[in-house]
């Protein structure tokens, strides 16, 4: 995989904590901001959008990367996701498996209102994933 210039990931991060801002978080009160890196070099934000009929509330990441579908985007190179919490965490399971469809080894940057982050890869949170390769 081609290398992300750290200028380029310094921005991703960014677009990520300020995407926060647009969250529609009235029941969590838990605004998540995310970004991805697509294929052709362009950066799309997304935020957590809930609903009153709970299950249907979608993460910021899926937000972020199904804008970026939606924009004929079908390759994610990084995502980066900010939370409101002293410590980072990671995407939930849901959004590994999104992730996944079109960035198998995406890197994922995890950020906070903290110190701490975390620098991993979408590998390395859903080893042996289900994919697009494992249909007939
Ligand atoms: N949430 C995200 O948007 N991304 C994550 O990585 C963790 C959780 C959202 C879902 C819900 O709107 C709120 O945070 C509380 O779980």
């Amino acid at each position: 995989m081609k290398s992300i210039p750290a200028t380029t990931l310094r921005r991703l991060e960014k677009a990520a904590r300020a995407a926060a801002k647009a969250s529609y978080s009235p029941y969590s009160k838990f605004p998540v901001g995310a970004a991805v890196l697509a294929g052709s070099g362009k950066i799309y934000p997304g935020c957590n959008v809930e609903n009153a009929s709970y299950p249907l509330c979608n993460c910021a990441e899926r937000t972020a990367i199904f804008t970026a579908t939606a924009q004929g985007e079908r390759e994610v190179r990084a995502v980066a996701v900010y939370t409101p919490t002293p410590t980072a965490s990671s995407p939930c399971g849901a959004c590994r498996q999104v992730i996944n469809e079109f960035g198998p080894t995406a890197l994922v940057i995890c950020i906070c209102d903290g110190p701490g982050r975390i620098d991993t890869t979408l590998d390395q949170l859903l080893p042996s994933a289900f994919g697009p390769k494992n249909l007939l």
